[in-house]
Formats: structure tokens, sequence, C-alpha cells
């Protein structure tokens, strides 16, 4: 079995930060709730415990605590701030409230020798976000460094294995901090560094063989990173048991069919059933220019064609059992009791109906983004699908600002893949959240030759984020943004005007309905 870390949640996000850091160092990590018992923590049988940061005060009430027979249970484990103070005193320290606290940047100066600050530099730069500190550590304790706000900034018990830094080592501002938690890892508990892509697959491989046996599958592929990558795995499981689905909306990137087709169908060789359903979708949206009607009547129509399809598949009764979904790990934990009961309302697979009743296979339940796109380059998907930005649901549907039409869909469809294709050029795609082409509902004058032009003008939307919540416009080179208009303007018909969206999120959303 993997070795695998628990990283108690004390609240706030540090605690996936934290996870994501020990799986960087390649052991697997897991996150528990703080109400764990000893008891539950020695049936998961980890190699090691971190206690995360968190956003109260340990003489808070209520304030996050942990069942203390924990400590005793012989694992090692490494307490980070909230988590450091909690185990001081717990384990019988002082943990004070100086009201002085430490907020952001400061200078951490090692007193002694230490097991996790092997060969660090007398002084070094830290982050810190703390209001109490400890001010005596619990007997058997050595203090092994201090900065000017907290006298106990890291102390240790070698004897007993526990280890607390009142900093935070996952942050990127922290020096060291990676390496930190990789010593504390791989040189204090010798856990080995085994949890890499290729075993990711292997264990989710021999997981899905083991849950579907001789069953059906089915998937419905978005053209998102997500289901891409969950559906590899079940390729390289159950390959031939599996059937994938891809509903054409016409609301589409461009290229995306041929793209999925191409992959799935030549490269995996996997039974694809390409639903080319845009003529339904372009009749059911006529005339409609609210966003939210808009959301739903495509919402709707992609769960009526993906229907279509399962019923006539499960027609003589050994249609699929078993459905695929993209769930990932910040999803699973979001649902707060590691339990993500209800089907994500992931791409346009928004609440499929419950008499289709499927069993769900998410083979990508237990990882985050990044290791789902590096495993996706295991498996052999392409760049251009592991990479890619995050699309909605609804498609270029929510960047028709009015009604969408088969002609306004073509002009926007255009119109994005010349802007992707400069930030591809310029190197940015990556760094970006999202870069995309938006189409008001209105035309402007223009001059194109000796002609007068009536025409649509474009958006451009770039922005960075870290997950979509709150959003920064991106300060795009001018040189980029004069070469997307050249071309939108000489390439795209029916486009004779740029604009570009210089909104944060908030105020505005990512999307623009
Ligand atoms: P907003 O526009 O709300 O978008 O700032 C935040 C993120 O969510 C995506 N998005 C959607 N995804 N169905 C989806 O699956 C939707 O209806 C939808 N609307 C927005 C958007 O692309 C951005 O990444």
């Amino acid at each position: 079995m993997t070795s695998s870390v628990l990283v108690v949640d004390f609240g706030a996000q540090y605690a996936q930060l934290i996870a994501r850091r020990v799986r960087e160092a390649h052991v697997f990590s897991e996150i528990v709730q703080s109400t764990i018992t000893a008891e539950q923590v020695r049936a998961k049988a980890p190699s090691a415990i971190i206690l995360s940061g968190g956003p109260k005060s340990v003489y808070e009430t209520p304030a996050p605590s942990l069942d203390p027979a924990i400590y005793e249970l012989g694992i090692p484990i490494l307490g980070i701030c909230y988590g450091a103070q909690l185990m001081a005193l717990q384990l019988g320290g002082d943990v004070a409230r100086t009201g002085a606290g430490e907020y952001g940047r400061t200078t951490l100066r090692r007193v002694s020798t230490s097991r996790v600050m092997q060969e660090w530099p007398e002084t070094l730069s830290v982050w810190m976000s703390h209001g109490d500190a400890i001010a005596a550590p619990p007997a058997g304790f050595v203090v092994t460094a201090s900065s000017p706000e907290a006298p106990v900034a890291a102390m240790e018990d070698v004897s007993r294995a526990l280890y607390a830094v009142q900093f935070h080592p996952e942050v990127a501002h922290s020096e060291r901090g990676q390496e930190l938690i990789a010593d504390f890892l791989h040189h204090v508990v010798r856990i080995p560094a085994t949890w890499t892509n290729t075993s990711i697959i292997e264990d989710q491989v021999a997981a899905i063989r083991a849950q579907v046996g001789e069953e059906r599958v089915l998937c419905a592929l978005s053209g998102g990173v997500d289901s891409a990558v969950a559906a590899a795995l079940v390729i390289k499981a159950v390959g031939t048991q599996l059937t994938c689905v891809f509903v054409d909306t016409g609301l589409m990137r461009k290229n995306e069919g041929e793209q999925i087709e191409e992959t799935f169908t030549r490269q995996f060789g996997v039974e694809l059933i390409h639903v080319k359903a845009q003529d339904r979708f372009f009749d059911a949206l006529a005339g409609v220019t609210d966003p939210e009607r808009k959301r739903k009547i495509i919402g709707e129509l992609f769960i009526r064609e993906f229907e279509a399809v399962a019923r006539e598949l499960g027609e003589g009764g050994d249609g699929p059992r078993f459905l695929v979904q993209g769930t990932l790990y910040p999803d699973v934990i979001e649902s707060g009791s590691g339990h993500a009961a209800n089907i994500k309302s992931h791409h346009n697979v928004g609440g499929l109906p419950e008499d289709l009743s499927f069993d769900l296979v998410e083979p990508l339940r237990s990882l985050f983004k990044d290791e789902v796109r590096h495993v996706g380059e295991e498996l052999g998907l392409p760049a251009e699908i592991v990479w890619r930005q995050p699309f909605p649901g609804p498609g270029l549907g929510v960047r028709i600002v009015g009604e969408v039409t088969r002609e306004r869909a073509e002009i926007l469809r255009n119109a994005d893949h010349v802007v992707v294709d400069e930030i591809k050029k310029a190197g940015l795609y990556r760094d970006l959240w999202q870069s995309f082409a938006v189409l008001p509902a209105v035309r402007t004058v223009g001059v194109m030759g000796d002609g007068r032009t009536y025409a649509y003008p474009i958006i451009i939307r770039a922005v960075t984020s870290d997950d979509a919540m709150t959003a920064d416009w991106a300060r795009l080179p001018y040189d980029v943004i004069e070469s997307i208009a050249n071309r939108l303007i000489r390439e795209v018909e029916g486009v004779n005007r740029v604009a570009l969206d210089v909104t944060s999120k908030p105020p505005g959303t990512i999307e623009w309905e």
C-alpha cells in the first residue's frame, strides 16, 4: 500500500496547499477533518500527520481541537501555525495572546540544531500569519528557531517525533519551505517518494477494473481536461467496455469535435458516439436573449441528447451500468464529508435525470488539477487537451450577448481561435486562467478600403486567477493586443472593431453572461 500523510484541516485554505506540497514531494496525502479520532487515525495507518494552520485563535470558543490521544500513537507529527500552537497547548506548553502578531515576511533565526532544518543558514525569510504565539514549549521539546514576535517559532521533540513550526513552509514566500516538508517526510519519517504519475495510473487502473468488472461504462466527453483524463484512465483499464459520448452543441471551440474524434477514435480506438446536435441547439435558442434562460435551455437540451444515447445503448438490457465523472479532489473536500454525493454540475452534465441510474466511476477524485494534467500527459493525451484553459458548460453561449445564432456562433468561434492562437504564440496561454473572445449584441460603423462597414466588435477577455472565485484582468503586452486586433479584423468576417475588457472579478464575472 502507498504510504500516506494525513493533513488535519483546521480551516481556511492551508490544508489544501499542504496536501499539494506533500504530493509534490511524491508522497500521497489525504485531508481529514480536525474531528478525526485517534482510533480513526489508527485505522488509516498513515506514515505521518501534518496539522494545518487555520484562521482561529486556540483560545477562541469554539476553536477546533485535536483528539489528544493522537499524540500518543507514535506517528510522527508536524504542526504548522495553528497546528503548532495547538500541539504546544495540548502537550502542556504555553501559548500567549501577545497582541503583536506577525503577518507576511519575517526573519527566522535558528537557535539550535533541528532535524527538519538541517544545514539551513542562521537566518532566513519566512512567511507568518499569527496573532498568538507559543511562549513556552511543552516539556521534552527543544526550541529550534525564533522570530521577532515568536520566541518559539519552531520546536521539536525528537524522541516522540513531534515537530512544530509557527511559519508556513507550504507557501512559496517561505525560503526553504518545500525543503522542510520534504525533509520531514523523507529524512525524518523516511517515507519513500513513490507517489508518481505512474503509480497514480497503476492504482486507478486497478481500482477501475475492480469496480466495473465486466460491465459497460459510459463517459460524456466535454472537450475539457477532466473528462478527457478520466476517460483515458478508463480506456487504459477497460477500454473495450467503454463508450464515449460527445454532444456537439454548436457552441464548442474551433476544432474541438475534430480533436476529440482524432484523439479518442483514432489514437485510443475507443467507441465514440459523436452527436451532431447543433441544429437542435440553435433552434431551441432562437430568439432567446436572457442569459439564465440560455443556460437553462443549453443544459436541458444537453441532458436530453445524452439521455437519448444512453437509452439507445440500453435497449436490449445490456446497457452501461457505470458513468464516468471527472470529479476532482477539491470538489470532494469542499463537500465537507469527504463524500461528494451529488453528481458534479460539471460541464453540461449538470444534474442527470434520476431515472438514468448509473453508478459513478470517479478516477480523479483523489487528484488535484495539476496532477490531472500530468497524468493526462503521461497517458498520451495531446498537450492541446491537457493544457486547455477552463471552458464553461454552456460553451460559447455565455459569450454571445443577445441571441445565439449559427452565424454569430461562427463569428465568435473564429474570433476566439484568433485570440487563443496569438496568446499561445506569445507564450502566455498557460499563465492565464482564461483568454477568449466575447461577442456583444451591438454593431458599429467602420471603414475598410473604400467602403463603410457595419459589423460586430469583439471584446478580448483575458484574466489571471487561481480558482475563478476572484480574477484580475491580464495586463497583456500591447504588441500582443495589437496582433490579436489586426488578425481579428483581417481574418474574421463580420468583425470591424476590437475592445479590451479591463474588469476584474469582482465586480465583473469572468464570462460575460
Ligand atoms: P464567472 O463568469 O462566474 O465564471 O466568473 C467563473 C468560472 O466558471 C466558468 N463558468 C461556468 N462553468 N457552467 C460551467 O461549467 C457554467 O454555466 C459556467 N459559467 C461560468 C467560467 O468559465 C469561469 O472559469
